[in-house]
């Protein structure tokens, strides 16, 4: 079980904001003092490059940035050599649409997507569409707005070549039954990337268990910094694919009229890369791991069944995932925009997340502008959810005397 008390002593944004009541993890998450330790140390005592220097410094720094990566593999029982660090998991994502998706899609080619996706994991397949002549189909979502096999098999076909589906949804909180999709994409020749910007941070993944060709996930949303992020792929794919970006780093011999680039993964790392940034992740996946991923989502949960609980009790609050899988909730009041509502949180300190959250398609599923998003982490807990539920309240309350 988490020790909230306990827990708050690694996140100094509680020491320095007392009232705090964070519920946008989802967003980003609020950062661990060793994680930032690690880049300090970084920072402040060497700050040189890496894979250049020929000097000690530059070898100390090298062996900590490639051992971030050991970790980072360790974390999602990768090989080494399949992580490749990217600026966060919208460059990772678009970096498999741009080498991936142009290089080897074609007309009469199929893509399938769904509405649950962030505009990160839509938007490059719909270009990769439109400038290949593929054609991107899009799985009918259920009743309650979740990607089902049954309506996945009814786009499956022999022409399908790349699945791209987000794992668990931003706005929705539901965990897509990814590996089933994945055996079944497969039996057809497709690949399978997978959004885990909002699972990777609160759940065991196992891309091996998995079996999916690709998996992207961020720094920031998992107690790590901003600015960082990681394309994981298979090593037979990474190996196919082309660069998209040239220059330092990952050139290995460079001639007047042809070049040849290093081998998996550095031919996708261009120019000087997030040293300390890469590190403070490394080390973010040990601190995840030292909590324990079933202690973290178990934690979520509990949190998130008192919130939806008491939310339904509120009237005039339309929940819009009452059966949401993970410590997401999206929400409403009634009649209200959501950015009006959000002021009401805001004066109580109480963080939350108001828009469409970078994910129009199932916002307007919904049939709304966009909807409240409070969403839960491992410093969280019930005293969190008693001032949020409060601030619901009032919300509600004071925008009745509007509506
Ligand atoms: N994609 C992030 C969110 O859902 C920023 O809030």
């Amino acid at each position: 079980m988490i020790d909230v008390k306990e827990m708050r002593k690694h996140f100094l944004a509680y020491e320095a904001h007392p009232d705090l009541v964070y519920l946008d993890s989802a967003a980003s998450a609020l950062k661990a003092k060793e994680v930032i330790e690690v880049m300090d140390e970084y920072l402040y005592k060497s700050g040189v490059n890496v894979h250049r220097g020929v000097y000690k410094l530059s070898y100390d720094a090298t062996t900590k940035y490639e051992e971030a990566r050991e970790k980072i593999a360790k974390f999602i029982n990768a090989n080494f050599e399949e992580i490749v660090f990217t600026r966060g998991a919208s460059s990772a994502l678009n970096l498999v649409a741009s080498s991936y998706g142009l290089s080897f899609l074609k007309p009469g080619d199929e893509i399938i997507s769904s509405e649950l996706e962030h505009h990160s994991n839509q938007m490059p397949w719909l270009n990769v569409a439109n400038k290949t002549g593929a054609t991107i189909k899009y799985i009918q979502l259920n009743d309650e707005g979740r990607v089902t096999i049954e309506e996945f098999k009814k786009v499956l076909t022999k022409n399908t070549k790349v699945v791209a589906l987000t794992h668990v949804s931003n706005v929705m909180g539901y965990i897509t039954p990814i590996k089933e999709i994945i055996e079944l994409a497969h039996e057809v020749g497709a690949i399978v990337i997978v959004d885990g910007a909002q699972s990777v941070p609160h759940m065991k993944i196992d891309v091996k268990e998995l079996d999916c060709d690709f998996l992207a996930f961020s720094g920031h949303k998992m107690v790590g910094p901003t600015g960082v992020g990681v394309l994981y792929g298979k090593k037979k794919l990474l190996d196919k694919m082309p660069p998209i970006e040239f220059g330092g780093d990952m050139a290995e011999d460079v001639y007047l009229d042809h070049m040849t680039f290093k081998d998996t993964p550095y031919k996708f790392e261009t120019g000087t890369p997030m040293i300390a940034e890469v590190i403070g992740l490394g080390r973010a996946c040990e601190f995840l791991q030292e909590i324990g991923m079933d202690e973290i989502l178990e934690h979520e949960e509990k949190l998130k069944k008192i919130a939806i609980e008491e939310l339904k009790k509120i009237p005039n609050v339309e929940i819009y995932n009452p059966n949401t899988d993970t410590g997401v909730i999206s929400f409403n009041i009634k009649g209200v925009h959501p950015h009006d509502a959000a002021s009401v949180f805001d004066k109580n300190n109480v963080c939350i997340r108001a828009g469409h959250h970078c994910a129009e398609l199932i916002i307007h599923w919904l049939k709304t502008v966009g909807t409240l998003r409070a969403s839960f982490y491992i410093y969280n807990d019930e005293e969190d959810v008693k001032k949020f539920i409060a601030s619901v309240k009032e919300a509600a309350d004071f925008f009745s005397m509007f509506i």
